[in-house]
């Protein structure tokens, strides 16, 4: 497989833990990368740091919730740096939620983020980048898209609808000269993770999830799913009945 070049990137969710190692990741390599997300003092600081290793990142302020938004926001960078060549939808939202005591602001919150968000995010360049015949399309979901895991109904089915999403582009685009990817990161330290009060089996620190991302991007992986033990579990988990899955998310929750 022949290893993808940038010259310009996009990366939503870059004002902390994984995007922003992606953004820096990209920026070190000498593309020059959008970063997106709401807090702007944590961009124009990744802005910085970006700087000082001779690196070029441009901080861009988004709220992804807001689609239409998002859109015409894509766009715009998309004609002023004359084509996205790489878009990393990475934007996440996850709040632990029993079923018993379900809040719809946090299931609404988790749709519009990693849902309407991440599906504006790629919809927005794909028209232009199927007529440049070039470009490359990324989705950050989880392993957790695998099950309806325990406390994650909105987080789970919001990166089962990403997972999806991301097959279908492939499959469609196939010999347009656009590339999918689809990540499954497992658990990895960042803002998101550090608020869990569970056992997170086989946890990464952010840059080595980093590194694993950034390769398998480059690489043009179609899938990628990471720690390897923790995929490995969850493809079995993914094959159990329905009863043996349940009673075993019972004993997790
Ligand atoms: N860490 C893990 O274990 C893990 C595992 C599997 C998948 N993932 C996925 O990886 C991605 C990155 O998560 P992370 O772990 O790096 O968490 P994080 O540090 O909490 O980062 C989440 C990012 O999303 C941005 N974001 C949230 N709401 C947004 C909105 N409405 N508009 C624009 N940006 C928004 C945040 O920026 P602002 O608040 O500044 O807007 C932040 O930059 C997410 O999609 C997550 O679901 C993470």
């Amino acid at each position: 497989m022949a290893e993808m070049s940038y010259r310009t990137a996009l990366v939503t969710g870059a004002s902390s833990g994984l995007g922003r190692g992606m953004a820096l990741w990209f920026a070190r390599r000498g593309v020059k990368v959008y970063a997106a997300a709401r807090r702007r003092e944590n961009l124009e600081a990744l802005a910085n740091e970006a700087r000082a290793a001779g690196a070029h990142i441009e901080p861009v302020e988004l709220d992804v919730a807001d689609a239409d938004a998002t859109v015409a926001r894509i766009r715009e960078l998309d004609a002023a740096c004359e084509g996205l060549d790489l878009v990393i939808a990475n934007a996440g939202f996850g709040k632990e939620s029993s079923a018993r005591r379900l809040n719809w602001e946090t299931v609404k919150q988790t749709l519009d983020v990693n849902v309407t968000g991440a599906a504006a995010t790629l919809s927005a360049v794909l028209p232009k980048m199927v007529e440049r015949q070039r470009g490359h399309l990324v989705g950050v979901a989880s392993l957790a898209a695998f099950r309806g895991l325990p406390r994650q109904a909105a987080y789970s089915a919001s990166k089962a609808f990403l997972s999806t999403f991301m097959e279908s582009l492939r499959v469609d685009l196939r010999g347009t000269g656009v590339h999918v990817t689809c990540l499954y990161p497992g658990f990895v330290k960042s803002e998101m993770t550090a608020q869990n009060k569970f056992n997170m089996p086989f946890l990464l620190e952010t840059e080595e999830a980093v590194e694993l991302m950034g390769r398998a991007i480059q690489r043009g992986e179609a899938q990628y799913l990471f720690p390897w033990q923790l995929a490995r579990v969850m493809g079995l988990v993914k094959l159990l009945p329905n009863a043996l899955f349940d009673a075993t998310a019972r004993k997790l929750r």
